[in-house]
């Protein structure tokens, strides 16, 4: 794992950017895993400056997204698929084909699931995943007690979850129960990894995730096993490290 501290949130999302950048610069058809949340907002601002610069082009990128909440239609405002429009794709040049985010929608599950896996590899798999943590040590929405084993998939959140996510909503009873995400092993396919996290509340998961034992408990644990990961921490992140 390479770590890398940096002074604050800024600094982080210009970084992540730049891993980006620089990334499509030498592979236009690059295949980017993307993450939600707060935590890369920073990250998608700087990217759309970037292009309004005429520095990087996503005419032919393509892009998969980390996981949806379920039973979220597409033009609901607190779907990632909002989320998605509103922060990044509407503001770049990308082409509307090549964005993939899971369906929170769809009755069969399984095969929703099984196709984006699949849409995944005839892609050529995933060049540069960015991922976000949540506070229990989830990746995309892997909550603890997870199945290192499994692909895209049906998730139950976990109540830390549901609680830390309620900020987006009107109230907690409104935040979904259950989301469609990538699994661990979609992630640790990916070529290269970044993780991001910013701000106190990170700390101990950060720790946990660099430094704990690896297990199903801690999600993000794994990384530790996977050949190119790169965190990026304002200095608050990286406390307890
Ligand atoms: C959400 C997302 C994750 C994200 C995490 C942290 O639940 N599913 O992909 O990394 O929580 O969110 P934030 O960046 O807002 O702290």
């Amino acid at each position: 794992m390479e770590l890398l501290v940096v002074k604050d949130y800024e600094e982080m999302s210009k970084k992540a950017a730049a891993i980006i950048a620089s990334q499509v610069i030498i592979k236009p058809n690059s295949v980017l895993g993307l993450a939600t949340g707060d935590t890369p907002l920073g990250m998608y601002k700087e990217l759309i400056k970037r292009y309004k610069e005429n520095e990087v082009d996503f005419s032919k990128v393509k892009t998969f997204n980390l996981d949806e909440y379920y039973g979220l239609t597409k033009d609901n405002i607190q779907s990632y698929h909002f989320y998605m429009m509103n922060n990044f794709f509407k503001f770049i040049n990308i082409d509307s084909n090549n964005v993939n985010i899971p369906n929170g929608t769809y009755n069969d599950i399984e095969e929703n699931c099984l196709n984006y896996e699949r849409k995944i590899k005839e892609s050529g798999g995933i060049d540069v995943q960015v991922l976000g943590i949540g506070v229990n040590g989830h990746i995309g929405f892997n909550e603890p007690n997870v199945n290192f084993e499994a692909q895209t998939h049906l998730v139950n959140l976990d109540e830390k979850t549901i609680k830390s996510n309620a900020r987006f909503f009107n109230s907690i009873d409104e935040v979904p129960k259950q989301a469609i995400s990538m699994g661990i092993k979609t992630i640790l396919q990916s070529r290269k990894i970044i993780l991001l996290a910013n701000g106190e509340a990170k700390a101990e998961a950060i720790y946990n995730t660099v430094k704990g034992k690896i297990s199903p408990e801690v999600p993000s644990s794994i990384l530790q096993l996977h050949q190119n990961v790169t965190i990026i921490l304002d200095e608050s992140a990286a406390k307890l490290l």
